[in-house]
C-alpha cells in the first residue's frame, strides 16, 4: 500500500476540485445534450433501471476512453446490451471491490454498517463525492459510531477517485445491474499516464 504525506495528497485533492471548477464553467456554454453517437445500449432486461438517472448521467461527449456528462463530470458508458463497459467503469467495479466492499457491501448493496452507496450516488455529486472519499465521514448518532475513514492518504484509492465515481453512478441509475464486468474498452493512454503519475508523484 502506498501511503503519502497529508501535505502530498492536498494539491492532488486541490487539483481534483479545480477540474472540477474548470468543467462547470464549461457547462455554461457547452450543449448539454446527450450525444446519440454515443447512447447507452443497456440490458433491456436489467432490472431496477432509473430512465431519469440514466439520462442525466448521459454521455455528451468523450475524450479518450474518458466519458463526461452534461454537468462535466465522468460518467459511464455501456454498450452491447449491457455486457460491455467503459474502462473507468470496469476499473471502478474492480477498485469498489478491493477498498470499499467490505464496509458498502458487494455491488455497492450497502450493509448493516455502512450505507448502500447505489442509493446515496442517486444525489451526492461529484465534488462532495470527492470530498467524502479524501476526508471521510463520521456519524455518532444513536449510541453507535460509524466512520467511513479519510482516504486522502491512500494512493490505492485517491488515484482511483473518477473511476469509483463512475463505477457506482452506473449502480445508482441502474445502468449497470449487478454484474460482474467482463467486456471492456481498452485502456486509455490517458489512464495509463494519469495513473503512473499519481502512483509515482
Ligand atoms: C471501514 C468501513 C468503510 C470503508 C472501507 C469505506 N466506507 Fe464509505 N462509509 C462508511 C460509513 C460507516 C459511512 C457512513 C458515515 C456517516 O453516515 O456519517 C460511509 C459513507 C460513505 C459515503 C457517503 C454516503 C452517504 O449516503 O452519505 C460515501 C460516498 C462513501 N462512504 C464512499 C466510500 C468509498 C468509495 C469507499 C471505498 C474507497 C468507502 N466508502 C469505503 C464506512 C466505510
Amino acid at each position: 500500500m502506498h501511503i503519502i504525506s497529508k501535505a502530498a495528497i492536498r494539491p492532488l485533492v486541490a487539483v481534483f476540485a479545480l477540474a472540477s471548477v474548470s468543467t462547470l464553467a464549461v457547462q455554461a456554454q457547452d450543449a448539454k445534450k446527450a450525444d446519440p453517437a454515443l447512447a447507452n445500449q443497456l440490458d433491456p432486461n436489467a432490472p431496477e433501471k432509473d430512465p431519469k438517472l440514466i439520462d442525466k448521467f448521459a454521455a455528451v461527449k468523450v475524450e479518450d476512453g474518458k466519458y463526461q456528462d452534461g454537468d462535466g463530470h465522468p460518467t459511464f458508458h455501456i454498450t452491447n446490451d449491457g455486457k460491455k463497459f467503459d474502462w473507468y467503469a470496469y476499473s471502478g467495479y474492480r477498485r469498489y471491490h478491493a477498498e470499499c466492499h467490505v464496509c458498502h457491501g458487494p455491488d455497492a448493496m450497502g450493509s448493516t454498517y455502512a450505507p448502500a452507496l447505489k442509493d446515496s450516488l442517486k444525489t451526492i455529486g461529484y465534488e462532495e463525492f470527492i470530498g467524502i472519499l479524501a476526508g471521510g465521514k463520521r456519524d455518532s448518532q444513536a449510541g453507535q459510531e460509524r466512520v467511513m475513514p479519510a482516504f486522502g492518504d491512500n494512493k490505492n484509492v485517491m488515484c482511483y477517485a473518477d473511476d469509483l465515481y463512475v463505477y457506482l453512478k452506473a449502480r445508482a441509475s441502474g445502468a449497470m445491474p449487478r454484474v460482474r464486468p467482463t467486456d471492456k474498452e481498452e485502456k486509455p493512454e490517458a489512464a495509463k499516464t494519469a495513473e503512473k503519475e499519481c502512483l509515482g508523484g
